[in-house]
């Protein structure tokens, strides 16, 4: 078997009980049964005329070889084009997004040097897999270097219409390095039909097969892999002694009867504040809900040096406290909302007690939480997941109550239609979604990917 180098800004220890962020999760539950490298940033920022050196760290089979950046790297690169520009224009949200010519500098900068210690790390057969949108130019900066080794590029996010990635300054050089990989993976058919879109008519690309395209001379494979998670292992988590006396615990703390959970970085593609107020519409069309549902909100700060972030951060705690205010008692407070970290064993405990998972985000590349919650369901009582159509598990798990997170009456419908939906037809859609997550969970996902690179041609045989 071939050794795999994984590429990806953000990296997590294995054993690490709560890495925030579904692509950490998903690569650590992949590579931990396959082995191989992890390269990345390994979370420090030092001051910028610090020695930058890859450190090694191994577990069994699998080797972690990170590096920090430094302060302007993190302001340029991390906070400024990748966060401050390429997620907003890649989540439909030009209106948020920043453009800075340091900014742009700072992501070329980084990313020509994670390719400058990288490269001689590899071996001739390697398989090289780069993830997100931190390093989309990491394949053309590691040819620029001499690597003619299979490599693939995975996109965890989603891939925007042509016509709002345009309104990006230097989508055209970003676009083109893509074409340095052999093969693109994308999370849904829309976010490849929107990359096929963007090749063949704004960078008169050809389409040679249905996932082949050729611009410039050179070809690209396009291709649909939906991130999963490592199904056995969560459900053991759910299923636990100690789950069932966590679950016994937050019944008896008297409040709820009906709990409703959401769990998400504290990001504002999540449609967070639209939930809220969803919630809110749930009470006063259902006012029989009131003392009797609660919403459990669990919201880890993310990326707090963005202004964006900062503000739904404000939006949200103001939201909560009016709705706690306004219809809240003495033994019942309506929205929970918890600003931190949780274990995953603790999050599996929490999304099997509770009766409804809502999964709203106003566009996501995947969500890994719908799937979660899906797995830590008791089967003979499940709960049901009420999932916005703009996450890419949409595409998928089609038996969930699928909402318009924007449309605050629908969503509180599809709640109300959840807390009171029969055993039956709980345990048949149940049912039908968890035969779709095992499907696509986080091994099939890997393997898919792998043995497509490994069909594509060699680069300099092409
Ligand atoms: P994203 O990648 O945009 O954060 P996903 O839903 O795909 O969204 O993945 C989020 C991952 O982070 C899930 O595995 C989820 O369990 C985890 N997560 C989210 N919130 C928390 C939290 N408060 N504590 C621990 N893990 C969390
Ligand atoms: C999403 C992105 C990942 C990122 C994660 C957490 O899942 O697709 O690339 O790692 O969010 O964000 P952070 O900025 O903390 O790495």
């Amino acid at each position: 078997m071939k050794r795999l180098v994984v590429v990806s800004n953000r990296v997590a220890e294995p054993g690490c009980s709560h890495a925030a962020g579904g692509l950490a999760v998903c690569i650590l539950d992949a590579l931990r049964k396959r082995g191989g490298v992890w390269f990345g940033w390994n979370g420090e920022i030092v001051p910028d005329d610090a020695e930058i050196d890859v450190s090694r760290v191994k577990f069994d089979e699998l080797t972690l070889a990170t590096m920090p950046l430094t302060e302007r790297d993190y302001r340029d690169y991390y906070l400024g084009f990748a966060n401050a520009a390429l997620w907003p224009v890649h989540h439909y949200r030009l209106d948020l997004a920043r453009f800075t010519q340091e900014a742009i500098d700072g992501y070329r900068r980084v990313n020509d040097r994670f390719a400058e210690k990288l490269a001689p790390m590899l071996m001739s057969n390697d398989l090289v897999w780069v993830h997100d949108y931190h390093f989309i130019p990491l394949g053309a900066a590691l040819r620029e270097r001499g690597v003619a080794n299979r490599i693939g590029f995975f996109l965890h996010i989603p891939f925007p219409p042509p016509d709002v990635l345009c309104a990006m300054p230097e989508h055209e050089w970003l676009m083109s390095a893509l074409v340095e990989y052999d093969l693109v993976g994308f999370q849904t058919k829309t976010d490849q039909a929107n990359f096929l879109r963007f090749m063949c008519d704004f960078m008169q690309g050809e389409m040679l097969t249905p996932d082949l395209v050729r611009v410039g001379g050179k070809t690209v494979t396009a291709s649909v892999f939906p991130v999963g998670i490592d199904v056995d292992s969560f459900s053991a988590m759910a299923e636990s002694p100690s789950a069932a006396e966590r679950i016994q615990r937050l019944h008896r703390a008297g409040e709820p009867r009906i709990n409703v959970i959401g769990v998400d970085r504290l990001d504002y593609t999540k449609g967070l504040p639209d939930r809220l107020r969803s919630f809110k519409r749930l009470l006063e069309i259902y006012p029989q809900n009131c003392k009797a549902v609660t919403l459990m909100q669990i919201a880890p700060p993310t990326r707090e040096d963005v202004q964006a972030y900062a503000d739904i951060r404000h939006e949200l705690e103001a939201l909560s406290g009016e709705i706690n205010g306004q219809f809240g008692d003495f033994d019942w407070t309506p929205v929970r909302y918890l600003h931190r970290r949780v274990d995953r064993d603790t999050l599996a405990a929490l999304y099997r007690g509770s009766q409804v998972g809502l999964v709203t985000p106003l566009r996501d590349g995947m969500n890994l939480v719908a799937k979660e919650y899906v797995v830590a369901q008791d089967a003979e009582n499940p709960g049901v997941l009420v999932l916005s159509r703009f996450a890419g598990a949409a595409e998928e798990l089609q038996e969930a109550l699928i909402v318009n997170p924007y449309d605050a009456d629908e969503v509180a419908n599809a709640m109300q239609k959840a807390i009171v939906m029969p055993l039956g037809e709980r345990k048949e859609r149940h049912a039908a979604l968890l035969a779709r997550v095992r499907k696509h969970d986080s091994y099939n996902w890997m393997d898919g990917f792998l043995r497509a690179l490994s069909a594509c041609r060699l680069p300099l045989a092409a």
